[in-house]
């Protein structure tokens, strides 16, 4: 089904559209190329071929080789994996280290940790959804399995300094996971010049298919495998390949090499003029996260005054999709895990909104954008006046 031409789509970071060419490239192996890549038969290799350059595609977005990729389910799978794995590998320590506002891919695996009888350090972040370096040093100990921070937040976009993280943790001689579901796409990452053990992303993120995903494993690192069973993907992730959707992967992670300048021009621009406008023609709206320290594409706004979730029905009224928070507690009254963890006020948390542009944004529905959402919150505004 294609979107309708009246859509517009301000959702990114909880999905995107599959790009035709990655969808192109799928195909094939959802209709006439249907071998197992595990069978010993041509029909089959071929198929291994195509599984292989998936690999080669990916590894070469991230700067790391192609064999320290290993393909999963999707952002979760490869969190849960890498946590997982590192507490195998160091029976002794049962201490995780991570951040107030991370994904819950991660915090619910930690809480199930904790139940488990490993302790969990968390994090806290300041106001502007910054981490402290030095804080994140304080909380390992000598115990602590892994140390897991995200790249960049879903919810407001902020990036933390992970090379200096990273570099702690080498000093220490930790762990490091980085959960890199919203970065990776939207900024560049040469892996070849850090020191993670694992870093996580997720296809349907990068306009590849849902389902799908990748844990980058260093060559340096112990694994131990979540799902066992069969030798696929060298005996780190068992289960017959979802072929079309790795495919797929790989062909998006060529493409994003090669529009992430994109990201940080044109999609900055959309996404700055945005901001600008919105705040130009409404009074008392508070930009969630630092300003300069943002992915390109994610502008989290709080409508001081006003229930976001009445500005997000409206605009979803006129076509407009944008989120209340993470799209996973989309639907749930708390206010996002991630505004409280910034201590923002549960009614400033209550009147914000994230918008996350992407490639198919045109400016074209910018401006229409501009003219619709002044107009809805004047009107709720007037309706119930603080
Ligand atoms: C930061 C982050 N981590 C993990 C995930 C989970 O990824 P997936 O939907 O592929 O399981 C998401 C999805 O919203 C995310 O934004």
């Amino acid at each position: 089904m294609k979107p309708d031409d009246d859509l517009i789509y301000l959702d990114n970071n909880s999905s995107t559209r599959i790009d035709p060419g990655v969808l192109e490239e799928m195909m094939p192996f959802l209709t006439e190329r249907y071998g197992n890549p595990s069978s010993s038969h041509r029909f089959g290799a071929q198929v291994k071929d195509a599984i292989k350059l998936a690999h080669e595609r990916v590894a070469a977005l991230l700067g790391c080789q192609p064999n320290e990729i290993v393909f999963t389910s999707g952002g979760t799978e490869s969190d849960n994996t890498a946590l997982h794995s590192a507490l195998q590998m160091t029976p002794g320590r049962r201490h995780i280290v991570t951040t107030s506002v991370e994904h819950n891919a991660v915090l619910n695996f930690c809480q199930t940790a904790a139940k488990r009888g490993c302790e969990v350090t968390i994090v806290e972040v300041d106001g502007d959804g910054h981490l402290d370096v030095a804080e994140v040093e304080r909380a390992i100990r000598p115990d602590t399995a892994v140390v897991s921070v995200m790249w960049a937040n879903n919810e407001t976009g902020v990036i933390f300094p992970l090379e200096e993280i990273a570099a702690i943790c080498r000093e220490k001689g930790v762990v490091f996971h980085t959960d890199a579901v919203q970065a990776v796409g939207k900024m560049p990452i040469d892996l070849s010049r850090q020191s993670f053990q694992f870093l996580s992303l997720s296809g349907h993120k990068l306009h590849a298919s849902k389902g799908v995903g990748a844990l980058f494993v260093s060559r340096n690192s112990k694994f131990h495998p979540m799902v066992i069973g069969g030798p696929q993907e060298d005996g780190r992730r068992a289960g017959t390949d979802n072929v079309a959707s790795i495919v797929g992967l790989g062909k998006a992670a060529e493409l994003a090499a090669s529009t992430i300048e994109e990201e940080n021009t044109r999609v900055r621009a959309l996404r700055d003029r945005f901001e600008e406008t919105i705040r130009e023609q409404l009074d008392d709206v508070a930009i969630n996260g630092d300003p300069g320290a943002r992915l390109p594409n994610t502008s989290n706004l709080a409508f001081l005054g006003v229930d976001a979730q009445a500005i997000l029905i409206k605009l979803d009224q006129e076509g407009v999709c944008c989120s209340l928070g993470s799209s996973c507690t989309t639907g749930a009254v708390e206010p996002s895990h991630v505004l409280r963890a910034m201590h923002l006020t549960n009614e400033h948390a209550r009147s914000s909104l994230r918008f996350s542009f992407g490639r198919y944004n045109t400016e074209a529905e910018l401006d229409r954008v501009l003219e619709i959402i002044p107009r809805i919150v004047r009107k709720l505004r007037q309706l119930a006046p603080v």
